[in-house]
């Protein structure tokens, strides 16, 4: 990613590592290649996914896009063909089966569609036998440490029973009391609720919030796009690919494989604090769409001083007006002073290629356009350059 406008040096660019940055998950460039006798079969390609802690992703897309995958590649079930996986600081690929083992058993806490809980021990006995492995604690710690969890999950008293003697949610919520076993930073989840009935869901993903309150970093695969909807984030998964998720809610015309054709077109940029990204009366050449932090819009009012009339945060796009109707940016932007952000920037000649590949997209974009026209000429108190107002 491109970062731009280094504290006291506006403009400033650089290309900087992940790594240094310290995501909590970092893929780079992951390629899956599966070879069976019926052939070659891609299932990721060249999937670029960073996700910080505290936050909780949701992970989406039809059934085989490659989510089980790419949470395979997180948790070091499987290996990537190429491409790099770095959990908690720690190159996943490189790791041998047995460090794998112990990292993983650490680092991560991972839940299944069907719990995977054994059969013939009590839910007790499976909550600490990830602690037996990691040889953490003392047993008597283990005990209560199990006991605890089981508690917290809702189960205390059901503690000594096998799995089969209680619920499907009573056993997925076991599976999770196993994950949190070695209190890991991380949960990887696929699926842990499909085969749940809906109530008993929401009852589980609640359970996941409550978690990502408590601190855990939660990637969670599911088809329930409800649930989806609560997280921090959203990741589709269309053909081995991540589709860029705020150009599928902007843009809900576009199909599938225009979604993946112009996810790749988008490039990332990071803006640090006070960055400007557009100045006023510049011809912007891009189209830019915020995936985190914030951006201020800032007018000039009466040949004076710039001051902020508006943010706009995630989800949400600027540079469009210039774009659609030529000219020059009618207003300053520039990524908040507190926080800085993040685009995925399009090139022109893509966007016009968009825009005239989709009516449904035009009209969408003109109509967030004509809105915000009207509020920046509302605030500057003042008709455009070049004349009247535009009446349609
Ligand atoms: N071990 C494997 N060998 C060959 N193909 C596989 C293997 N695992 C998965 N695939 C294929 O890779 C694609 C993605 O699978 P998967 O990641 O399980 O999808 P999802 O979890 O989204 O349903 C599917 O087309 C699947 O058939
Ligand atoms: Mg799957």
């Amino acid at each position: 990613m491109t970062v731009v406008g280094e504290r006291g040096v506006p403009g400033k660019c650089e290309t900087f590592s992940g790594v240094r940055r310290g995501h909590l998950i970092d893929l780079r460039r992951v390629v899956k290649v599966y070879e069976s006798a019926a052939g070659r079969f891609t299932a990721l390609k060249n999937v670029d996914l960073q996700v910080d802690e505290g936050e909780f992703v949701a992970v989406i897309g039809k059934s085989g896009s490659g989510k089980s995958t790419l949470i395979n590649m997180i948790t070091g079930i499987d290996r990537p063909t190429s491409g790099e996986v770095i959990v908690a600081g720690t190159p996943v690929h490189t790791l041998g089966e047995g460090a794998m083992a112990v990292w993983r058993g650490k680092a991560l806490g991972i839940i299944f569609q069907f719990f995977q809980l054994l059969p013939t021990l009590t839910l007790i006995e499976n909550v600490m036998l990830p602690m037996d492995f990691a040889g953490l604690y003392t047993p008597r710690q283990r005990w209560e440490r199990a006991m605890h969890l089981l508690d917290q999950v809702g189960l205390a008293e059901h503690a000594y029973k096998v799995p089969a003697a209680v619920s499907g949610g009573e056993q997925q919520r076991a599976a999770i009391a196993r994950a949190l076993a070695n209190d890991p930073p991380i949960l990887v989840a696929d699926e842990p609720t499909g085969n749940l009935d809906s109530q008993t869901a929401r009852s589980v993903f609640r359970l996941f919030e409550d978690l990502m309150r408590q601190g855990k970093t939660i990637l969670m695969v599911t088809h329930d796009s409800d649930l989806a909807q609560a997280v921090s984030r959203t990741i589709v998964l269309a053909d081995g690919q991540i589709i860029e998720e705020y150009l599928a809610r902007v843009f809900p015309a576009l199909t599938e494989s225009q979604l993946v054709e112009i996810t790749r077109q988008l490039e990332p940029i990071r803006y640090l604090p006070g960055a400007i990204i557009i100045r006023r009366g510049q011809i912007p050449d891009r189209f830019y769409l915020i995936t985190r932090g914030k951006v201020e819009i800032l007018i000039q009012r009466d040949e004076g001083r710039e001051f902020v009339v508006t943010t706009m945060s995630r989800g949400q796009f600027f540079g469009e007006i210039e774009l659609l109707r030529g000219g020059q940016a009618i207003a300053t932007v520039r990524a908040a002073v507190d926080a800085g952000v993040e685009v995925a920037a399009l090139e022109r000649k893509e966007f016009e290629a968009l825009v005239s590949q989709s009516e449904a997209v035009r009209q969408a974009i003109e109509r967030v356009a004509e809105e915000r026209a009207a509020v920046h000429m509302a605030a500057s108190g003042r008709a455009p350059e070049g004349g009247e107002p535009r009446r349609d």
